[in-house]
């Protein structure tokens, strides 16, 4: 039988089939706009520093509904909160277009030995790839997290655990149960993925 709260991630789902497509225009518009972002998030989207989450290939929507996110007051980073207050919307799709049409380079991450392989089974435990899709991909609202800085993963799978991060309370319900180590673990696993 499956839990309630799968039904309504389902739902979630397919609701979300129906993301605006890029045009060449609105990828342009967004490089130009993007400028100020590559102080943290590095030249395209690459951030280099493993404070500053991989924003190339991230999928559109989800950069949207982030901006959005720190614009309002949902999320909250001293950093990244300054920076999306005077975005307008169409700013917001533009620089979403921009960095998804980026290819995400390797970081170069090296796990721990047996953390890959301890992640992966806590991961096919959780169900998590049910929204996040195999190899975390991504879709639509759902970020893609393969490749991405393990160190970022980690702060924001605890920030969800411990209820600091609060803009998709499903994301709480979902690590609230797995214990530290193992948060370790699927950080490693997901950084090592490409
Ligand atoms: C001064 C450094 C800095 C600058 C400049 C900056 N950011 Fe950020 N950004 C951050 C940090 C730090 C985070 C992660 C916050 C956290 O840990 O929750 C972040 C997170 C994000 C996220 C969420 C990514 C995710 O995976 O959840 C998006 C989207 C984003 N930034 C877009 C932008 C855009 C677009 C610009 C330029 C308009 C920009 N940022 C400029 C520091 C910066
Ligand atoms: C019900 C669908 C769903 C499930 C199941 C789910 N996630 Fe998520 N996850 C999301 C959504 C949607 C977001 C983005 C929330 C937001 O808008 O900020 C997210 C955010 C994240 C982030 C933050 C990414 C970033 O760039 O800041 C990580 C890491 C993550 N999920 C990992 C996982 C892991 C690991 C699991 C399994 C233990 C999991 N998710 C299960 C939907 C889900």
């Amino acid at each position: 039988m499956a839990k309630p709260i799968h039904k309504l991630a389902l739902t979630m789902i397919v609701g979300l089939c129906v993301a605006p497509t890029a045009h060449a225009d609105d990828v342009s518009a967004g490089k130009a706009k993007a400028a100020p972002c590559a102080a943290c998030h590095g030249e395209d989207g690459n951030s280099t520093n493993p404070a500053y989450p991989i924003l190339a290939g991230q999928t559109a929507r989800y950069i949207y509904t982030e901006l959005r996110d720190f614009k309002s007051g949902r999320r909250k980073d001293p950093f990244m909160t300054p920076m999306a207050k005077n975005l307008s919307k169409q700013d917001m799709w533009d620089l979403g277009n921009y960095f998804a049409a980026q290819k995400p380079k390797p970081t170069g991450f090296t796990p721990e030995a047996g953390m890959v392989e301890r992640g992966r089974k806590v991961v096919e435990d959780a169900l998590c790839t049910m929204c996040h899709l195999g190899g975390f991909s991504g879709q639509n609202e759902v970020p893609r997290v393969a490749g991405q800085h393990q160190q970022y993963i980690y702060k924001q799978l605890m920030a969800f655990k411990n209820g600091e991060r609060t803009n998709f309370p499903d994301m709480t319900s979902y690590v609230k149960s797995i214990p530290e180590k193992d948060i370790k673990a699927i950080s490693e696993y997901i950084a090592n993925l490409n």
